[in-house]
């Protein structure tokens, strides 16, 4: 007997203020065209004042229970993935669980900065196939606009704020890759790599601090690790590019969403892509796509999807599983 984590429903929010490319223009050095050739990036949403990341997982959490007929009462467990908790402490998690009304189970965050979702789903997995929980609410949040410099024009015009949100329920399978649910995972890190993408604040600078980045060496490590886990986690149950209805990669630039896809062999009408509405929302952006390929009608039951996505760390990962 094989216990499957299985997507019983997605759902996702995203702030109401919508910023076009052509709003930088007005503050730093930049335009329409630079931003929408080197990223594919054309609009974002930020955050209203006073609007948490946890505001926003509680809005797609509860669009993903609505969508799968539930409620917070049949919840076991949370787990989110954010990298911009409202507080140090205690977790976002815990507060979406005091806001969805669930006094019963846990709830804890995951940081894994981009590919936060990953870490998540793959930990929400475990629990689940060991038994610890049944039923799991696995949430990606982020409000990265608080983290921007705003007269850094490498980094201001790429991230956005958002969540998404997915219920996990464990089910009997076969065993074989026919069944719904995550097929495998596959999950890196490399600490060495610190520098090239960080918060230069935390509690060791009594600051929030502000997001920097070497974005030229953060695409080379991305463009070459992201098919790389891709491969390895499809190749943990016998699968290849060849196998994929949809690839939902982290929506950080479409040119590393590009490369990756024509590295898994896999073409472009096969990849769910969101970065010109979403910017990267970091933890936020795989189950945004998720959400929205649902929407589109891109993402139908039965579906082999693969999620792949790598960030600050640098931590990478994918998860392999039949929608
Ligand atoms: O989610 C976590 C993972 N993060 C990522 O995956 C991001 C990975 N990196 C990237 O997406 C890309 O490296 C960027 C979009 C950040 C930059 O694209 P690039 O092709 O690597 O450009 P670059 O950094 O090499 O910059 C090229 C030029 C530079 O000018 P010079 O030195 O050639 O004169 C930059 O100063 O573009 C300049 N530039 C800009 N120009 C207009 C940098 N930012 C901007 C801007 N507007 N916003």
């Amino acid at each position: 007997m094989t216990i499957r984590a299985v997507v019983k429903g997605v759902g996702h929010y995203l702030p109401e203020r919508i910023v076009p490319n052509s709003e930088f223009e007005q503050t730093i050095e930049t335009s329409d065209e630079w931003i929408r050739t080197r990223s594919g990036i054309e609009r974002r949403h930020f955050v209203a004042e006073g609007q948490t990341t946890s505001d926003l997982a509680t809005r797609a959490a509860e669009a993903a229970l609505a969508h799968a007929g539930l409620t917070a009462d049949d919840i076991d467990a949370i787990v989110l993935a954010t990298s911009t908790a409202d507080l140090t402490f205690p977790s976002a998690a815990t507060m979406v669980q005091a806001r969805l009304g669930m006094t019963r189970g846990f709830a804890f965050d995951v940081q894994a900065v981009c590919a936060g979702f990953v870490f998540a789903l793959s930990n929400a997995n475990a629990l689940i196939v060991s038994g610890q929980a049944k039923r799991v609410l696995v949430i990606g949040a982020e409000t990265f606009s608080r983290l921007m410099d705003w007269t850094d024009r490498g980094t201001c015009v790429l991230f956005g704020d958002g969540a998404g949100a997915v219920i996990l329920e464990g089910e009997t399978g076969s065993g074989t890759t026919d069944d719904r649910g995550i097929l495998a995972t596959d999950l890196h890190s490399d600490g060495r790599h610190k520098d090239i993408l960080y918060v230069d604040g935390g509690v060791s600078t009594g600051t929030t601090g502000h997001l920097r980045m070497q974005g030229k060496e953060v695409f080379r490590h991305a463009v070459e690790k992201l098919a790389e886990t891709a491969h390895a986690a499809l190749d943990k149950v016998g699968l290849s590019g060849a196998d994929v209805d949809w690839i939902v990669p982290h929506q950080a630039n479409i040119r590393i969403i590009e490369g990756t896809a024509k590295r898994m062999q896999v073409p472009m009408d096969r990849v769910v892509v969101t970065v010109q509405d979403h910017g990267n929302t970091s933890a936020a952006s795989i189950p945004l796509a998720l959400s929205v390929g649902v929407q589109r009608g891109q993402i139908k039951p039965g579906d082999l999807v693969v999620t792949e996505a790598i960030g600050g760390g640098l931590a990478w990962g994918a998860v392999v599983l039949r929608w």
